[in-house]
């Protein structure tokens, strides 16, 4: 594990000589949700994980987060590694750090991955589903909060078939730091709506997501990309709102499919 100036927690694997691929993970979850990507595509790709303030090993701090912080954290790390027109790749709550990224500084990427994300803003319904995480974090604790989201993030088949990928980024989960996850909650009530940059989109994208993704559902995901001019979606099945880690066969075959004709 390496540490930025601002105690943010980042890893890498593969040959700093390769195309750069840098993996944003989604709440409430850690760098380890893109394990299986990061085994596949190393050989080829230099890869980057980390893990988003307030979350994983990185520090909460004052718990007062909002998206450009994260995505300046982005570029943060983009220049302590001198790293040259990554590919962004971020699921969700990643998904909102890339596409606000691509927004503000799109020249310095290759080409952008978008795992179950949307670019619309909160309403006011998930505004007040995320106040109401908040207050449930501060009277009850973060556990039955964390416990009923991330259940909710999985296909029931993913649970049912493979319990054992369910609890194990269950258990990580539970291990964030209440003010982190709070922190995360405020920053995406507070998130701007990116829809209008869409179609200003000049690098390639990919669209993934899961059949059985009930919180990005593949309509959502599939009129995004019909916004986006230089698009492709891909329908991942035998998975919810956690393609890479419920999927990973079928995320890492798109991802290839992807990179071999987008990137030489
Ligand atoms: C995520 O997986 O990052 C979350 O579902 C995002 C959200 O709650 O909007």
């Amino acid at each position: 594990m390496n540490l930025l100036k601002n105690q943010i927690a980042y890893f890498t694997s593969g040959n700093k000589n390769n195309s750069p691929i840098i993996f944003i993970h989604g709440f409430p979850f850690d760098h380890e949700m893109w394990r299986h990507q990061v085994i596949y595509l190393q050989k080829k790709f230099f890869c980057v994980t980390y893990d988003i303030r307030g979350l994983g090993n990185s520090a909460p701090g004052d718990g007062q987060f909002t998206i450009d912080m994260f995505a300046d954290d982005l570029e943060d790390l983009i220049d302590e590694l001198d790293l040259v027109k990554p590919i962004i790749c971020g699921l969700s709550m990643g998904g909102y750090i890339a596409l606000r990224a691509v927004e503000r500084f799109e020249n310095k990427f290759s080409a952008l991955i978008l795992c179950d994300t949307k670019s619309a803003a909160d309403n006011d319904e998930a505004k007040l589903k995320r106040a109401a995480g908040i207050k449930s974090i501060n009277s009850d604790g973060a556990e039955k909060f964390v416990r009923d989201f991330v259940t909710g993030c999985f296909s029931p088949k993913t649970i049912k078939n493979k319990p054992e990928v369910f609890i194990e980024i269950l258990n990580r989960s539970l291990t964030n730091n209440p003010t982190g996850l709070k922190g995360c909650l405020l920053a995406m009530a507070a998130r701007t709506d990116t829809t209008s940059y869409l179609a200003k989109i000049k690098i390639p994208v990919l669209l993934i997501c899961g059949e059985d993704d009930t919180l990005t559902p593949p309509d959502v995901m599939k009129s995004l990309g019909a916004q986006i001019p230089n698009s492709e979606f891909v329908l991942i099945p035998q998975a919810g709102h956690l393609t890479p880690v419920e999927n990973p066969e079928k995320v890492n075959m798109a991802l290839k499919k992807f990179l071999g004709r987008h990137i030489s």
